[in-house]
């Protein structure tokens, strides 16, 4: 009895060391040396007696031993741990996605049973260790997306079974070896975006028989593409894409009988795409964009069942094939930018799920084809810069599907389909400099998505409908040059996403709406010749990002409202209106002139402007004794102050002989400059510069400040213009300025009043300095600073004594570039200057020149950039 309870004992409560076999308790060291944020593995049960049923593990069905561990997005972490080697039956591991963050260990090579090595998306480094090659049974060798560097060992050319290879997305720097062409077994090999150094494609890689994928993007490619990979009868996907390849594409490519994608766009490559495309029967997608490809577009590809072509930034010419039109699967051609000519196959659509259609920039003429959404999936048509004609088909005007519409710079007229204009998803609708007439249709209501509407440039007649208040996305309005009429649609002010309205150049009439405050994004403004009468609405003043103003050339009466000084302006033009009375103080400067010009009725202080004849004698005997009076003020205020100084300087000259300098503050200081002259001891210099002494001056406030003094050759400091000495009749002439010199903006001289504008300015010097090489102000200028010695240089002796040396001349474009935006933030004219935001954008594209299209595969995961018409970046975006 005893005996049994003691026995019943031990079989219901087993302890536990004794259950859990030993891959299992192997398993629990592996689980030991991962970080393990979250617990993925807390369910592994020590208690059990095989680690069969946890969490990511699998055994072989009748052993119980291990073969599989698969750890995909398990986010673990720490070293890769080799202890998992001792599991002898281990064929599949997969820790893909996980922060494993070692190099691959050497001793991997212990895995003996191992067929499928997954470490894709980790954070390995290292280079790749040449026991992987000793792992007898290894199939698949998945290395994605790690930091893996260095060359590959010589050891790769004798895997025994290896199918799969994919070291895409690491840090190799050697080049693609010929050895790789000894892995007879390979089916894909994957080795894109890898910064290798500049090699060919190994001819070898044609002896893969088995291969099926060679995927080679962005891998430093250089020399011809080998005539072997004719040799490749399994390929189906042949990618070489951003490379640097040179010569012609070879003719054995069309042996290629299985392809089904080729990819080698952006090269260099040249000549004719080769005859012979009709014998790859299974190719559907075809990708030779961004090379310098020539001929025409052969008859032969149309014979294909092609899903998509892209030959677009080539040569090409001559007519497209009328049978593309016949491709039953075609969903995407993107020819832009090429020379073709003639008209566009009238069938192209009717047959084909047609998706994508990017034929701008070419010479293509004739009418749009009638049938391209007969399927109903056209999402973008895309035909800028062509000479089309005709009207836009009428059944595109059911095109529901459509989301980019670009017509503009083509020859097209007539009216738009009444329900083009409503279109559910279209977002932008471009019609640009046509020939369109008719009125913008009611339907427009219906186009929720619409963001971008830009027709202008046509025959546009009939006025703005009302139910332009009702595209809440609307970010651009722009129909200048039509001929439009009528009032502003009153609903126009419930669009507070607008930024651009832009109806220069028509005939709209009536007063601009009164509610404009509430269009808070709004930063242009061009209504310039139109009808608009009334007065100018003081809500304008509160549209904080408004740049662009230009209501000129209009009946606009009234006066100037004040709250338009609020504005920074890039832009501002009210000249040929009819308004009156005093301009604001801001404005009443001689720069500013031309913004008013032809108001006969508005009055400025300074001469051309006040033509206010009327009441003239009365009105000048009146100012001329309010001048007198302000004279008379000004001569004692100025005595006082001249007294005063005076007093002052003469008590100071005993203690410290710095009295004749005067001190010019460019931001507002809680400071007086007495505090500083009495520092500017020898004691207190903490540095000197080529343009003068820097001494440290602790303020009575406990502050410390860097205060720069000039070295005495430099008379006037910067400050030596024209328009300075004429405000300094603004008080003495300066001595030392307590600024920059050199970046101040010359408006400073006459406004006192450092704005965002006199940053720019100063942004610009900085510009200037680096693309020059020279210093804000030097003697060798002479009397100029560095501004106008640019200015006069580039005229007197061209760009190249104005670079400077040391610059990369292969940048020589961007570096114009750059000059050219120091030069338009320098503009002597604040109002000329461009604002910050412009400069970034300027800076970046003068960076950005070749925008990176369409990178990577449209069908890996790894897609890096989204697919997008280069054609029609820039302008409108
Ligand atoms: C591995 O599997 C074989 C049979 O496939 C089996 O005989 C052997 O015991 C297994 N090894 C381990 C450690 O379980
Ligand atoms: C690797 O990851 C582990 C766990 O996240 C961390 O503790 C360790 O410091 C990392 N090691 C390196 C070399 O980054
Ligand atoms: C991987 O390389 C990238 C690019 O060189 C670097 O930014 C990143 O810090 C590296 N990560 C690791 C884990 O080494
Ligand atoms: C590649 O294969 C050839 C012929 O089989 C052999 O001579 C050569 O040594 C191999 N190269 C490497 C690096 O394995
Ligand atoms: C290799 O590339 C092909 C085609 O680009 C892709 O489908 C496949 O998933 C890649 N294989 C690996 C292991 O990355
Ligand atoms: C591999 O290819 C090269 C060049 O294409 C060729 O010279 C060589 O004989 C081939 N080797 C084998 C083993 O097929
Ligand atoms: C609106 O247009 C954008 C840009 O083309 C597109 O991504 C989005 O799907 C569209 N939305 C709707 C509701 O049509
Ligand atoms: C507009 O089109 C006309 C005629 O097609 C052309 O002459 C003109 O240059 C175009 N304007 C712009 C700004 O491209
Ligand atoms: C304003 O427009 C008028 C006439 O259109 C033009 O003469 C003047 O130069 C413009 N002023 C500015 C500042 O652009
Ligand atoms: C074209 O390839 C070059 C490198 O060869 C790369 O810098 C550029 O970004 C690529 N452009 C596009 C649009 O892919």
């Amino acid at each position: 009895m005893l005996l049994f309870f003691l026995s019943f004992l031990f079989f219901t409560f087993p302890p536990p060391s004794f259950a859990l076999n030993q891959e299992g308790l192997y398993l629990l060291q592996v689980k030991a040396s991962l970080s393990d944020p979250d617990s993925t593995l807390s369910s592994w049960n020590p208690r059990d007696p095989t680690p069969c049923n946890w969490r990511g593990v699998s055994c072989g069905s009748a052993t119980a031993s291990v073969t599989s561990l698969d750890f995909s997005n398990f986010n673990l972490g720490g070293p890769f741990p080799t202890l998992l080697c001792r599991l002898q039956n281990l064929s599949f591991v997969s820790f893909y996605y996980n922060n494993i963050n070692s190099t691959i260990p050497s001793d991997i090579s212990t895995c003996q049973n191992l067929a499928h090595l997954d470490l894709s998306q980790n954070l390995l480094t290292g280079e790749l260790p040449h026991t992987l090659a000793d792992l007898p049974n290894l199939q698949y060798l998945d290395l994605t997306g790690n930091n893996i560097s260095g060359n590959f060992p010589d050891s790769f050319g004798r895997f025994q079974k290896l199918e799969v290879l994919s070291l895409v997305y690491n840090l190799l720097d050697g080049t693609i070896p010929a050895f790789l062409g000894n892995i007879s077994t390979l089916k894909m090999l994957n080795l894109s975006y890898n910064p290798f150094s500049p090699g060919r494609i190994p001819p070898e890689l044609g002896n893969l028989s088995n291969l099926e994928i060679l995927w080679l993007t962005e891998c430093n490619l250089v020399g011809e593409i080998p005539d072997s990979l004719g040799r490749l009868k399994k390929l189906t996907d042949l990618d070489l894409a951003i490379n640097h390849l040179t010569g012609r594409i070879p003719s054995s490519l069309t042996e290629l009988t299985s392809v089904v994608q080729i990819e080698i766009y952006n090269n260099s490559l040249t000549g004719e795409l080769p005859p012979g495309f009709s014998k790859l029967t299974n190719l559907r997608n075809l990708d030779a964009s961004m090379n310098h490809l020539t001929g025409t577009i052969p008859d032969e590809l149309t014979r294909l069942q092609l899903e998509s072509l892209n030959l677009y930034q080539n040569n090409f010419e001559g007519t497209l094939p009328p049978s593309i039109a016949d491709s039953p699967a075609l969903y995407e051609l993107r020819l832009f930018q090429n020379r073709l000519t003639g008209e566009l196959p009238q069938n192209l659509g009717k047959n084909s799920p047609l998706r994508w259609l990017d034929v701008s920039n070419n010479q293509f003429t004739g009418p749009i084809p009638p049938n391209l959404c007969e399927k109903g999936s056209l999402e973008e048509i895309l035909m800028i810069y062509n000479s089309f004609s005709g009207q836009i088909p009428p059944s595109l005007g059911d095109c529901r599907s459509l989301n980019r519409i670009r017509l503009g710079f083509n020859k097209l007229s007539g009216e738009v389909p009444a329900g083009f204009w409503g279109l559910p998803h279209v977002y932008l609708l471009e019609l640009v400099n046509n020939s369109f007439s008719g009125q913008i249709g009611k339907s427009i209501a219906k186009a929720a998505n619409l963001s971008l509407l830009i027709i202008s440039k046509n025959e546009f007649t009939g006025s703005l409908p009302e139910e332009i208040g009702s595209l809440d996305n609307l970010i651009q309005l722009s129909a200048s040059e039509n001929k439009l009429t009528g009032p502003l649609p009153k609903s126009i002010v419930k669009l507070d996403g607008l930024g651009v309205i832009d109806l220069h150049g028509n005939e709209l009439q009536g007063e601009l709406p009164s509610g404009i405050e509430s269009l808070k994004k709004l930063n242009e403004l061009n209504l310039a010749h139109n009808e608009f009468s009334g007065k100018i609405p003081d809500g304008i003043g509160s549209l904080s990002v408004l740049n662009y103003l230009d209501l000129s050339n209009n009946q606009l009466t009234g006066r100037i409202p004040l709250q338009l000084q609020n504005l920074k302006l890039n832009q501002l033009n009210l000249s040929n209106n009819l308004l009156s009375g005093q301009l604001p103080p801001l404005f009443d400067k001689e720069m500013f002139i031309n913004s008013f010009v032809g108001n006969p009725g508005l009055c400025g202080n300074f001469s051309g402007l006040c033509v206010d004849r009327d009441g003239g004698k009365h009105k000048g005997y009146v100012w001329l004794l309010r001048s007198i009076f302000i004279l008379a003020a000004l001569v004692f205020v100025v005595g006082v102050v001249w007294f005063y100084l005076k007093y002052r300087s003469y008590k100071k000259a005993r203690a410290i002989d710095k009295s004749k300098w005067t001190l010019m503050s460019f931001h507002k200081l809680g400071f007086s400059e007495y505090e500083i002259l009495d520092c500017l001891d020898e004691d207190n210099v903490i540095g000197r510069g080529s343009s003068g002494k820097v001494y440290k001056v602790v303020l009575s406030n406990g502050e410390a400040v860097a205060v720069k003094k000039l070295w005495g050759g430099v008379k006037k400091g910067c400050c030596d213009s024209v328009d300075l000495e004429k405000a300094g009749k603004g008080a003495k002439s300066m001595s030392v300025i307590a600024g920059s010199c050199g970046y101040i903006a010359p408006e400073y001289a006459y406004t006192l009043r450092v704005n965002e504008k006199s940053d720019i300015y100063s942004f610009g010097v900085v510009i200037l300095e680096l693309v020059t090489g020279r210093l804000p102000i030097d003697p060798e200028y002479g009397e100029k600073d560095l501004v106008k010695w640019v200015c006069t240089t580039l005229d007197q002796k061209g760009v190249d004594h104005v670079l400077d040396s040391k610059l990369d001349p292969c940048f020589k474009e961007e570096i114009c570039k750059v000059l050219n935006i120091g030069l338009l933030c320098t503009s002597p004219l604040p109002i000329n200057r461009p604002s910050m935001r412009r400069v970034v954008k300027m800076l970046q594209e003068a960076g950005a020149e070749n925008q990176p299209k369409a990178a990577a595969k449209k069908d890996g995961k790894l897609t890096p950039y989204y697919y997008e018409d280069a054609s029609d970046q820039g302008s409108v975006a």
